[in-house]
């Protein structure tokens, strides 16, 4: 089958508290984002790379990125708009489906990768990278109202991979009928599509805080040896 990715990397990070976006910090000599895109160039049998980039973004244009499988497409206003736009530019290129990966999640591994794809497509069903909880779960505010019980609870990771028209017609329908969409599992659970929960590493953290760039960093390096 016909593989596409997208890599929405066009976020500015404002819980990073920096600067700028979290997906230029540097680890270990390069940006977060190239690190991501190393690994996403090295998933055998991808067609297309389309990483979904602000307009004002000032950095890009310098990464050190020379494939030619690589296009960058405009970001959106939220996450979802981004991955809409980038899955519209794709279509040209007809792909069967499609793998989403965040830019912030520079951690994943070739074999959970492998991992999905090949149970997705076995299955011909879309499916995405999950860990299940590991900590005992809380609702409430300033006093807990109870604790949710954690044995059905999964964290969503990406990548999370599905049939390409099936995801982009999902997005745009949960789009236009305002539903708050923050993964592309989301919009296809919304559209009554099935989601396969593939168990994958709890390392593979998004950089959302600075905790999570001081772990990155040590995870990398652990990666590296
Ligand atoms: N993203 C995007 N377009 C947006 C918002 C986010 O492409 N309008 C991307 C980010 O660049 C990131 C991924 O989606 O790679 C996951 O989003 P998140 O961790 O929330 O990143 P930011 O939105 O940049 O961070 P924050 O929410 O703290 O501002
Ligand atoms: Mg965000």
């Amino acid at each position: 089958p016909k593989i596409a990715i997208v890599v929405p990397a066009a976020g500015v990070g404002s819980r990073m508290q920096l600067s700028h976006p979290k997906q230029y910090l540097d680890i270990a000599g390069k940006t977060v984002l190239e690190h991501t895109l190393d690994k996403m160039l090295h998933i055998p049998a991808v067609s297309m790379i389309a990483v979904a980039v602000s307009e004002q973004d000032a950095y890009f244009a310098d990464l050190n990125i020379n494939s030619r499988r690589i296009i960058r497409t405009p970001g959106g206003q939220e996450r979802s708009d981004s991955v809409l736009n980038a899955l519209n530019r794709l279509v040209e290129y007809a792909p069967d489906w499609v793998l989403v990966h965040d830019a912030a999640r520079p951690l994943v591994t070739a074999s959970d990768i492998t991992q999905l794809m090949t149970q997705c497509i076995h299955k011909g069903q879309g499916g995405i990278l999950a860990a299940k909880v590991k900590d005992t779960i809380k609702r409430g505010n300033e006093y807990s109202l109870g604790t949710v019980p954690r044995d059905e609870l999964w964290q969503a990771l990406t990548p999370q991979m599905f049939p390409f028209e099936a995801l982009r017609a999902a997005l745009k329908s949960a789009l236009l009928n305002n539903v708050k969409i923050t993964d592309e599992a989301s919009a296809m659970e919304w559209n009554n599509e099935p989601v396969q929960l593939i168990a994958g590493r709890s390392d593979n953290i998004k950089i959302t805080t600075p905790e999570d760039y001081a772990l990155a960093c040590f995870l990398i390096s652990q990666q590296q040896k």
